[in-house]
């Protein structure tokens, strides 16, 4: 099939990529122009495991190309995917006018009958905007399908390639049809495709991450209990998981959820309630929980070292709002960092893939490091922000002599604290006991 993907952000690349993997000829569309001159270089311009090398053969193999010119995309291609973002305006809305513009410029580039397709993350009856912006255009006639993305950043690939579940969308027999064809390559393993009217197929998305995002800010709280009552949250988290109602997945306590998704998301779900006239008591606690547990990190710090961090230096290791992804928007890392600034603190960063993005975000604020060792040089403490695999096992016995105090802020619970403890650290994690060190 021929289609084209206008967006060529962490969704559009992702899907254009894939889609061109399974066999179809795909036209990769941006509007930032040094985005797409880039991509015709072999210069992939995010971090997502396994893309570049997937984007190098189907470019060889001529399956794969990358364009500015939407309207040129629009009339080489049957079905065009919208995948442009959907940021949060101040109310908490979802902003759709990059989606509506997108869908403008569809139907005015139609010369046939076109299946116009919603990656994009948008509100319930967004699908009737998009009719609603592009009938008055074309004279063409056109589906409009929701087909939400689940992907997740850092193994998006492999969710894309094998996806538990496709969600569509759609009105027509025609659409589903399409639809069904585009992706039965990626579900011969048995994952359903799951057909549905328009509306119910945007709300999936939404019910989706507000569920995951309650998980996180659910155990957060669980674990800021724990550390009340003297309980350990990673036994808990076990006891609890190894229900099958419940299950294991998103239930770790940490520093709060962020990235691109979950923060606006449950924004935006809670204002489509509002206008609604519905409350979303749960979810605007949920929101809530998130922005104090970004804090919690920083709290134990000052509970440590006092409210001034003056003359202090802390080593942050982990940016990106997760692991396998360079990913900084609404990073935790970014209220940890500037709430160790603002009390005074020099602050030394290392991530294995977001340094470039933290640059744009710290400014020369704070000192960038390629290697996690060297930004312990005469560090007060650590604080690990973000779980990349490679903080996992590291050698303690240099990090202590690196550093100038033995003593660690776990804000992902990632080392065990009898080790923290044989190695003479004093060690802070999340809705577990700390351990006070030689
Ligand atoms: N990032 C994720 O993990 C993820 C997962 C599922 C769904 N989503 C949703 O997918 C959508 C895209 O997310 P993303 O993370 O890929 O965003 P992104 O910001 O990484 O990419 C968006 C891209 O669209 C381009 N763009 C904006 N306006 C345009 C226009 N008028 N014409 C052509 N290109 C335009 C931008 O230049 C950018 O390259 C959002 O709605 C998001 O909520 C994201």
């Amino acid at each position: 099939m021929k289609i084209c993907v206008v967006g060529t952000g962490y969704v559009g690349l992702v899907a254009g990529t894939c889609f061109a993997e399974s066999g179809n000829d795909v036209t990769c569309v941006d509007n930032v122009v040094a985005k797409i001159d880039a991509l015709r270089q072999g210069i992939v311009p995010i971090y997502e495991p396994g893309l570049e090398e997937l984007i190098r053969r189907n470019v060889a193999e001529g399956r794969l190309t990358f364009s500015t010119d939407l309207g040129d995309a629009v009339k080489k291609s049957e079905v065009c995917f919208i995948a442009v973002g959907t940021p949060e305006r101040d109310d908490g809305s979802a902003d759709l006018s990059a989606v509506l513009s997108v869908a403008r410029g569809v139907a005015q580039a139609m010369d046939g009958y076109r299946v116009v397709v919603t990656k994009s993350t948008v509100p319930v009856g967004t699908h009737r905007k998009i009719r609603e912006a592009m009938g008055p255009v074309t004279s063409q006639p056109f589906d409009v399908v929701s087909n939400p993305e689940f992907m997740k950043e850092g193994a998006a690939i492999e969710d894309f390639l094998k996806p538990d579940r496709v969600v569509i969308g759609a009105a027509s027999p025609e659409a589903f049809r399409t639809m069904r064809e585009l992706y039965e390559p990626f579900c011969r393993t048995g994952a359903p495709i799951l057909e549905m009217d328009n509306a119910s197929a945007e709300m999936t998305k939404y019910a989706a991450n507000a569920l995951l995002a309650t998980k996180i800010s659910f155990m957060n709280e669980i674990a800021n209990l724990c550390e009340r009552v003297g309980a350990d949250v990673e036994h808990v988290r076990r006891g609890a998981g190894y229900d099958r109602r419940i299950g294991h997945h998103f239930l770790f306590p940490g520093v709060g959820y962020g990235g691109s998704c979950f923060p606006k998301d449950v924004q935006a779900i809670v204002h489509t309630a509002k206008e609604n006239k519905l409350d979303f008591p749960v979810l605007s606690a949920v929101e809530a929980v998130n922005d104090a547990q970004k804090r919690r990190l920083v709290e134990k710090v000052v509970a440590e070292f006092g409210d001034s961090l003056r003359g202090k230096r802390f080593a942050v290791w982990g940016l990106a709002f997760k692991p396998r992804t360079d990913d900084m928007r609404e990073a935790p890392s970014i209220v940890v960092v500037n709430g160790l600034l603002e009390r005074g603190a020099e602050v030394a960063v290392h991530d294995p893939e977001a340094l470039t993005n933290a640059k744009r975000v710290f400014g020369d604020r704070v000192s960038y490091h390629r290697v996690n060792y060297e930004a312990l040089a005469g560090a007060d403490a650590l604080l690990v922000v973000t779980e990349w695999n490679e903080f996992r096992r590291p050698d303690f016995a240099r990090m202590r002599q690196l550093m100038k105090r033995p003593v660690i802020f776990d804000g992902r619970n990632v080392y065990d604290p009898e080790v923290m403890r044989e190695h003479g650290f004093s060690y802070f994690p999340i809705g577990r006991a700390a351990v006070r060190g030689r």
